[in-house]
This record gives structure tokens, C-alpha cells and sequence, in this order.
């Protein structure tokens, strides 16, 4: 029996791929560049929905955010953001525009996929949930992987779109609790999830753990909700993320932990094709475990682990919902109140603490360095230039060090 990875295929629609996802990483860090570089190898890659408005004015020279400011600047000074809607239409129309030029530029060798995320709930969570969920369908991405949230309404909500069935759809969960909730949703409106992404608390991005993340461990999670599906007689490739570094973890998880696949990101947010600037893939580079935290910043309400000195961790930048406002819910963000209860525009005794961050502005602006626990391996195996500096690889590096790396130090398999 082989060692490497590309020799245990996962089939979808009945063609056979290397059983790798590379994840999706907002905002615009797996971008339209890297999902194309992997899907050209006949890989799957992610995009991400996240902030698709703004990426859409960088991208075309539209302007959609430009208008929303437009829009809503009267706002600025309220601490009350209730009245920032979303315009649907242009909220489709940002999503169509982009997802459809990344499907025309593919080669049909691999497949594109976008995450989305629920708790990006802005101001409007169904609606505007709906609304990315069928314009991603209708701007012909291959699938969607829903993320960070339960999508207890996610499948009912695509349901009348003509491309329910021929796309693919994938759910992120922590827990086999959470897949359970997720599937009889998705069995009440006939339509189950074509894959299933385990994510542990190793990952980068936000974590669906607690606090007590570190009390769990992926394999165990991968292997419960593996056989949980197998016990209730549902054939689900299950992908098992967060913290699987090479070849020789993920062909561990396909051939002794039971997935059919994984999911892999850090080593990819360094890649040159990614959306990340330089200088942040070197600082990942350099990282060591010291310089790594799983923290509250985030607005979401979600841990999330990013590096310490992340440039959002110390900010005090005014909040910017007029353009963004990708977190409000009924009119409100953590940030938002703990900025206007700080700059003594709004009475809350005691003061706030500094502990949220702007979240869709620095994620935006690449402030937020979030990623997965094993970020100080990526030194390991990054070549330094004679200045001392990293040499990026590329996606393709990257693809070919997971999918076709002999894994000469697995005891075989019987
Ligand atoms: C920089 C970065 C950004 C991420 N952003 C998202 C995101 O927007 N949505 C999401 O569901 N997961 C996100 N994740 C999680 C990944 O998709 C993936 O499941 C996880 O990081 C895999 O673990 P690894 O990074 O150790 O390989 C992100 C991860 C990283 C490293």
C-alpha cells in the first residue's frame, strides 16, 4: 500500500481528486490567484465570501463600498448602526461579479469552492445570508462550504436555486453534535451535505471551541463523526483541518484516522499566490509557538488564534461599519460599543476595556495575523535567501509537498 496522499482519491461527481482542500482564508488571503494555481493542478481550493464588496471595487473598479459610505456617512458620529442595511441587489450583483470571472478563468482540471461564513451577520443575518449563498450558486462556483455558525437554515435557504443539487455543498463542524443539528436540517429539505470538513482546535481563523480548546484533539472529533456517519448509514467524505502540516499528517488522517481527505491552510497563506502582502508571510515565517495566542479580539464572539503582535491587537481605529459593517447585529458590534464608551461618546460605567479589535477593517487591511497552531513549522520548510529573508513557495510547491511526499516514516499499513 502507497504512502502518499494522491493515492488515496476522493471522488466528486465521479471524478477522482487528490483528497486535499486547501481552506478558505478571508478576507482575500485565499484569492481568486491561489484557488485558480491549485485548481490548474487538479486540486480543490477555496475562495472566501468575506467582504466580497470591497474585493469586488479593488478587482473591477466598482464601488460598491464607496456608495454604502456614501449611504449611511451620516452615521459615522451614531453609536446606534441599526439603519446600516446591506442593498441586496448590490450585494448579489458584488458576489455574481467576482465569482463568475475567477469559474471563467478555471481550466476544469480541479474544483473551486467558497467559504461562507454564518456569522457574518450583517445587520441583516437570513437575508443577507441567502442572498451570498444563492448569488455564489448562481455566479457558478462549484460548491459552497458553509462555516462558523450552525446553517440550521443554510440548506432551505438555496433550496429553489436551479443549482441546489449540481453544486456541491460542505459544512464545517468541532463536534459531532453539531453535525447531527446541521444533517437533520439539511434531511428535512432532502439534500444532504456532500462533504463534511472536521475542524479541530488546532486550526487558524476563528475556532468553534471555548476557552477549553486545548482539552480537545482532531483525531478524536474526526474519528467520532466518522462513525457516527457510518452508525447512521450516510456515505459523507469526511475532510479532517487544523493543524496537519505535510504529506506524511494528512496521509495519517486518510489511512489510519479514517477521513477521506484534509483540509490544509497555513502553508498556503504563505504561498506567493496568496493574498497575504509580503512582509506578513515573512512575519509568519519567523513565528515561533511563543508568538502565537488564541485570543478575544475578534467581534464574532468566537476564539480565534492569530499572532500576538497582530498590528489590530493594539488599534484604536475608529469603527468603520459605513463601509463594511460585515459583524453587525441589530445594530450592533463589541468594537463598536467599546470604542464609543472609550472616546466618551456614549455613557457605559465602567469604561470598557481594550479588548475587541475592528475586525472587518483589520482583516481587511491584513492586520489580524491569524493562523493555524503549527505556523512556527512553516521556518522548517522555507528555504532563507543569503539576506536572511524567506523565499516564498509557491502553491504548486506547497500542493506537491502534501500530495506527493512518500511517506517513508508511517508504519505501513497491514
Ligand atoms: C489565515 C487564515 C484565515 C482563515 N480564514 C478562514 C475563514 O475566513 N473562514 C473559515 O471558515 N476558516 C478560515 N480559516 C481556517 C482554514 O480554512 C482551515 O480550516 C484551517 O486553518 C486548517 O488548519 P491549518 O491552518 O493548520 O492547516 C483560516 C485559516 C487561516 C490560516
Amino acid at each position: 500500500m502507497s504512502d502518499r496522499l494522491s493515492d488515496f482519491p476522493v471522488t466528486f461527481h465521479n471524478r477522482q481528486y487528490a483528497p486535499l482542500m486547501v481552506g478558505g482564508m478571508g478576507v482575500n488571503i485565499s484569492n481568486d490567484t491561489l484557488a485558480l494555481a491549485v485548481e490548474k493542478l487538479g486540486g480543490i481550493a477555496h475562495l472566501s465570501d468575506a467582504l466580497l464588496m470591497d474585493i469586488a471595487d479593488k478587482q473591477f473598479g466598482t464601488s460598491f463600498c464607496k456608495d454604502k459610505i456614501h449611504r449611511f456617512k451620516n452615521l459615522i458620529d451614531s453609536y446606534d448602526k441599526s439603519e446600516i442595511v446591506f442593498d441586496l441587489e448590490r450585494l448579489a450583483e458584488s458576489t455574481r461579479r467576482y465569482v463568475s470571472d475567477v469559474m471563467r478563468r478555471k481550466t476544469g482540471r480541479g474544483l473551486i469552492l467558497i467559504n461562507c461564513m454564518e456569522k457574518l451577520t450583517m445587520n441583516a443575518s437570513t437575508a443577507t445570508l441567502k442572498t451570498r449563498l444563492n448569488a455564489a450558486l448562481d455566479g457558478g462556483i462549484d460548491g459552497i462550504t458553509l462555516s462558523a455558525g450552525l446553517h440550521l437554515s443554510s440548506m432551505k435557504l438555496m433550496q429553489d436555486n436551479p443549482r441546489f443539487h449540481e453544486a456541491l455543498i460542505g459544512i464545517v463542524v468541532s463536534s459531532t453534535r453539531a453535525l447531527q443539528i446541521f444533517m437533520k436540517r439539511a434531511q428535512a429539505v432532502g439534500r444532504l451535505p456532500d462533504y463534511v470538513v472536521v475542524e479541530g482546535p488546532l486550526a487558524g481563523g476563528h475556532l468553534g471551541f471555548g476557552d477549553d480548546w486545548a482539552e480537545y484533539n482532531l483525531e478524536d472529533i474526526v474519528r467520532d463523526v466518522v462513525k457516527w456517519i457510518g452508525d447512521n448509514g450516510f456515505d459523507i467524505p469526511v475532510f479532517a483541518a487544523g493543524g496537519i502540516f505535510s504529506g506524511e499528517d494528512a496521509v495519517h488522517f486518510v489511512r489510519d484516522v479514517g477521513a477521506a481527505g484534509v483540509q490544509v491552510a497555513t502553508r498556503f497563506a504563505v504561498a506567493q499566490e496568496s493574498g497575504l502582502p509580503e512582509a506578513v508571510k515573512q512575519r509568519y515565517i519567523d513565528a515561533t509557538d511563543d508568538d502565537v495566542q488564541v485570543n478575544h479580539f475578534s467581534t464574532t464572539g468566537y476564539p480565534m488564534r492569530m499572532l500576538k503582535d497582530s498590528p489590530a491587537i493594539t488599534s484604536d481605529i475608529r469603527p468603520n461599519c459605513e463601509a463594511y459593517g460585515y459583524l453587525l447585529q441589530k445594530g450592533e458590534c463589541s468594537y463598536v460599543k467599546e470604542w464609543f464608551a472609550r472616546h466618551g461618546k456614549i455613557d457605559i460605567q465602567p469604561v470598557p476595556e481594550h479588548s475587541k479589535c475592528c475586525l472587518c477593517t483589520h482583516m481587511r487591511n491584513f492586520k489580524v495575523w491569524t493562523c493555524g497552531a503549527s505556523v512556527s513549522r512553516l521556518k522548517n520548510v522555507t528555504k532563507r535567501r543569503p539576506d536572511g529573508s524567506w523565499q516564498l513557495p509557491t502553491a504548486e510547491e506547497v500542493w506537491r509537498d502534501y500530495v506527493e511526499t512518500e511517506c517513508q516514516h508511517l508504519p505501513k499499513a497491514a
